[in-house]
């Protein structure tokens, strides 16, 4: 793993962003994307520079089951109002969380994913040391999957919702075996929260108790932090 020590998330956004346009110019038609708190500055700084998607394909890690489009707290929305609306993509693909068959649904979406291979994909890290939605415990074989959140992971993200209770129980998320087929990945984490999760993934032992101490075992993989997220490495 290589690790970039950034001061702050504005700075580590930026620097994400270069490996993106560095990666675009470099022939990547397929970049994996990820929600939540951390990416936020990646996608400002993407939408602040030069790089064009047009000819590019998206692939999201996951979203709420429940939730369409249409509602504010989706994935798809999320990715609307961040990224798509200001720099659209050829095809943007999420998990369908409305699908009415998930267990076809996530065949769908493994498929989308070999028909596209992931050059880049985008990740944040859970304080429980979750990638994707994939909870302590999952096999680093997965493929995408119906997860039951952990109570951490729904009271983490509880933040972006009026009640704790709006939050949904359930996601699908692309696997662990998924995600490590991505040529390269870049997982950025900022804050003193994150700290543990980061050192178990950097130094601890690789185990599915740490989903992304996986990682470990990937051969192109950079890690975004700021001081306090990177205070438990050497
Ligand atoms: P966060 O979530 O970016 O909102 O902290 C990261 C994650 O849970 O993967």
């Amino acid at each position: 793993m290589k690790i970039e020590l950034v001061t702050d998330a504005t700075a580590g956004g930026k620097k994400a962003a270069e490996y993106f346009l560095a990666a675009k110019q470099d022939g990547v038609k397929t970049f994996g994307l990820a929600t939540g708190g951390t990416p936020v500055t990646t996608y400002a700084a993407l939408v602040a520079g030069e790089i064009d998607f047009g000819d590019a394909v998206s692939l999201n890690l996951d979203e709420y089951v429940g939730l369409g489009a249409n509602d504010p707290q989706s994935y798809a929305a999320y990715m609307q109002a961040h990224l798509f609306s200001q720099k659209p993509f050829a095809a943007s693909y999420l998990p369908n969380g409305l699908a009415s068959d998930l267990a076809a649904e996530c065949a769908r979406y493994d498929q989308l994913v070999a028909e596209n291979p992931i050059g880049l994909q985008l990740l944040g890290i859970g304080e429980n040391g979750h990638i994707g939605f994939n909870e302590p415990g999952t096999s680093f074989d997965s493929s995408t999957h119906l997860v039951n959140l952990t109570e951490s992971t729904i009271k983490a993200n509880a933040r972006f919702f009026a009640r704790e209770n709006q939050v949904p129980r359930q996601a699908l998320s692309m696997g662990i075996g998924t995600i490590m087929q991505a040529k390269q990945i870049i997982l950025e984490a900022y804050g003193e929260k994150k700290a543990a999760a980061i050192k178990a993934m950097v130094k601890g032992p690789v185990t599915e108790a740490v989903p992304a101490s996986v990682l470990q075992r990937h051969e192109n993989v950079i890690v975004i932090v700021d001081p306090a997220a990177a205070a438990g490495l050497d």
